[in-house]
């Protein structure tokens, strides 16, 4: 019995497929490496020592998905696929649509009809729009701000219906706060393309050099130091909430949202402070103006996950940013793009590596 994880090669599917792994599961990868690279897998092995049978596939291609559910004994799913570039949605609304949403569609009916009913998906903090209070939880009015947003709201209601469609279903909307920090080896990581759009790989990015400085968002919100307050969480825990999270699903029916975060929040200047102290190199930062569509303070309540999961978040911000700056220090180019000979090709893009 296996565990399919689409978007098993990006920042988040990566260390949760270490988790699994470690843990014992069997695990099957569905990634069309659009925002990944397949060394991300190579790492996955480098670190848990065990194989992962990798597809190369779009979700959107649905006689692809369906041939993953023949050949292997899918018993559960993770489905992190998904684009998630706030502002670039803006810009490319139909494509964040068709490929968040319809590769939702295409996975539910394939899973459906091999008569898979346990998902975990991907949601985010993004679905609470611009909260009124914190901390927030499950319960507080969705809204969402841009298209990306969107598609988890939309997505996250498909799922609703689906189950009150059939009762066998079993499904929890993971709700995720801001993931930040890397496996303590240093082998996997975040690796945006270009510039990053998030606070910590560009924090970490000026401090390697790339970048010349921060640009914080704004210095007048209505916060400790007025600028904007987020609830970072490490991207460990965050991969452990996956397990408890497939334990649920695997075990009762039903579909139920879970906030996964800290609950605690931290400044953008706090976290300035935070990643000089554990990487002892200096960050200089100017103040411009607030990026439109930013909250002032998002942080979360994690008490639904801690009573029905059983999960809390453990490590602690000087963790996150040690061990997002040892990702950094030793990839300061993030993944490399693997060379042709690594890799066997077959006709039909799949690929093995080569020891
Ligand atoms: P990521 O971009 O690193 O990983 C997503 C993976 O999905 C990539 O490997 C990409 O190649 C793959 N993918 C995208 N579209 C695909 C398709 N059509 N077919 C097959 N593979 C496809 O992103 P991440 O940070 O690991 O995020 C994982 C999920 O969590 C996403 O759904 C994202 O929206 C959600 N999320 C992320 C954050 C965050 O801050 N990182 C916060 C909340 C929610
Ligand atoms: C954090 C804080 C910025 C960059 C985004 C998505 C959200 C979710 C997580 C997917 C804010 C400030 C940032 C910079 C800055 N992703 N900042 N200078 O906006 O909370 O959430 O990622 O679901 O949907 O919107 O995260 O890391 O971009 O920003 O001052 O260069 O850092 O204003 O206060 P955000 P972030």
């Amino acid at each position: 019995m296996a565990v399919l994880i689409t978007g098993g090669a990006g920042y988040i599917g990566s260390h949760t497929c270490v988790e699994l792994l470690d843990a014992g599961f069997e695990v099957v990868i569905l990634d069309n490496f659009i925002n990944s690279k397949p060394e991300a897998i190579e790492r996955i092995r480098e670190i848990t020592g065990k194989e992962v049978k990798t597809y190369t596939a779009d979700l959107l291609n649905m006689e692809k998905v369906n041939q993953v559910f023949e050949e292997n004994d899918i018993e559960s799913v993770i489905h992190f696929a998904g684009l998630k570039a706030v502002g670039e949605s803006v810009y490319y609304p139909l494509r964040y649509y068709h490929n968040n949403i319809t590769g939702t569609l295409v996975l539910c009916e394939v899973m459906k009809a091999h008569n898979v009913k346990r998902l975990v998906f991907s949601s985010s903090a993004t679905v609470y729009g611009m909260p009124d209070r914190v901390p927030i939880s499950e319960d507080f009015p969705t809204a969402a701000l841009n298209p990306y947003g969107r598609t988890k709201l939309m997505i996250e209601e498909i799922l609703k219906d689906l189950y009150n469609s059939d009762q066998e279903w079993s499904i929890a909307l993971l709700r995720y706060f801001n993931p930040i920090g890397a496996h303590k080896s240093g082998l996997i990581g975040e690796d945006p393309n270009g510039i990053p759009n998030n606070l910590m790989p560009y924090i970490t990015q000026v401090a390697i050099g790339k970048l010349r400085e921060l640009n914080v968002f704004g210095n007048q919100y209505s916060t400790k130091d007025g600028t904007g307050v987020r609830d970072y969480i490490h991207v460990v825990d965050l991969a452990k909430g996956h397990l408890r999270a497939l334990e649920k699903v695997s075990t009762s029916s039903g579909v139920e949202a879970y906030n996964l975060g800290t609950g605690k929040g931290y400044s953008v200047l706090e976290m300035v402070s935070a990643f000089e102290k554990a990487s002892r190199e200096k960050i200089p930062y100017q103040i411009v103006e607030p990026r439109p569509g930013d909250a002032a303070i998002c942080y979360s309540n994690p008490l639904k996950a801690r009573e029905q999961l059983g999960w809390v978040a453990e490590k602690d911000i000087d963790q996150m940013c040690e061990d997002s700056w040892r990702w950094q220090k030793s990839n300061p180019n993030g993944y490399k793009n693997m060379q042709k000979d690594n890799l066997h090709l077959l006709k039909n893009g799949d690929f093995f590596m080569k020891k």
